[in-house]
């Protein structure tokens, strides 16, 4: 009964790689035809670790000029930054006194980003799900296209959702809202890969925050960087397989095919059954020709756009003034059921 609308974000901390791109951008891309799409920088979650005042910028810049590189058309859709739209954060206070602190502490990648130190993680590290599930449900967002890794997080959001409805139940329906005032929002895990892993350990996904620059292809690096990155990228001793069952146990040949198929948009069988019985050398060479072919005129496009700031600012100023229209309606409505 909610009209179907998309919410999804991309933290402004430098390093957009093709784990965002296959798992995520190339999914706003194809919705935008069917859907009321937001597509948003969340530079509020960004700050969750340290980042430098002086690059912060110019990295929300980068990502919202990718997103229009890549094929988000900012008029159809509304492209804007989270620290713009106070309500992100206004919404996300009343979730914290809705959420339980024992739903935060189980969540994977927190423990992950917190690592061994977690009493000095910062508060907003364990509170980043919250803020998630309030970027979403401000605009009672219907679908959230991600990668693999936010599954859990979106499972959160509906939990946070689902007890708002429950608490303020009555009040929600005193105030002409009906039986829930927030859906429960749908994750689209569907891109072309839904978990692309670094390429120097087939166990770990492809960050924007490892160490290791040539863990990721960034869709800032140019032909040669790509080069270098696959050829270096490892692999093991033996030739590729001709089917997919010979892809198992090994992370890494399973990781190249999986990136050749996405960005090809083939079949991985289809894959193998042209390279089974190829060494690696001669398939990653195939590797960077299709990368360089898919991604360059991206890369080209995002060099042109990051260069006029103005032009990038001003989508974003008038994404922020779009949203925040939504958002102020929104808000004002949990306040009247919240009793403020
Ligand atoms: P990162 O996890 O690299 O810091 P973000 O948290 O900004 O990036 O994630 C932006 C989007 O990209 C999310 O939808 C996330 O699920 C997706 N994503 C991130 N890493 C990968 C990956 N390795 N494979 C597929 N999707 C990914
Ligand atoms: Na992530």
């Amino acid at each position: 009964s909610f009209p179907r609308r998309v919410f999804s974000g991309v933290q402004s901390t430098g390093n957009l790689h093709l784990g965002n791109y296959l798992g995520a951008i190339v999914k706003f891309v194809e919705l935008q035809q069917s859907f009321d799409c937001l597509y948003c920088v969340v530079d509020l979650h960004a700050i969750t670790v340290p980042q430098d005042p002086l690059k912060l910028k110019a990295n929300t810049r980068e990502i919202a000029a990718a997103f229009i590189a890549c094929g988000i058309d900012p008029k159809k859709n509304i492209v804007f930054n989270q620290s713009q739209v106070a309500e992100h954060a206004e919404l996300a206070w009343v979730l914290n006194c809705v959420a339980r602190i024992g739903w935060l502490n189980r969540m994977t990648q927190f423990k992950d980003k917190a690592g061994k130190d977690r009493e000095n993680a910062s508060m907003g590290l364990l509170d980043y799900p919250v803020l998630m599930a309030a970027d979403i449900l401000i605009y009672r967002a219907t679908h959230v296209p991600v990668g693999d890794d936010q599954k859990q997080h979106l499972e959160l959001s509906r939990d946070i959702a689902q007890k708002f409805n429950n608490d303020f139940a009555e009040s929600i329906l005193r105030n002409g809202f009906g039986e829930a005032f927030f859906p429960l929002p749908e994750p689209l895990i569907s891109g072309p890969a839904t978990r692309v892993m670094s390429l120097r350990d087939g166990s770990k996904k492809m960050s924007k925050s490892d160490a290791s620059d040539y863990s990721r292809i960034n869709l800032a690096d140019d032909a040669d960087q790509i080069a270098t990155k696959i050829k270096k990228a490892k692999t093991d001793p033996d030739a590729l397989p001709s089917e997919e069952k010979g892809l198992e146990g090994r992370p890494e040949a399973q990781n190249l095919v999986g990136i050749f198929a996405a960005l090809s948009q083939r079949a991985k069988a289809d894959v193998l059954a042209e390279f089974g019985g190829a060494n690696f050398s001669t398939f990653k060479n195939a590797l960077v020709d299709l990368a360089v072919e898919k991604l360059s005129p991206i890369t080209a496009e995002m060099r042109r756009l990051s260069a006029d700031e103005a032009y990038v600012d001003g989508v974003l100023r008038d994404g922020a003034e779009r949203a925040r229209e939504l958002a102020r309606a929104n808000m004002d409505a949990v306040k009247d059921i919240v009793g403020f």
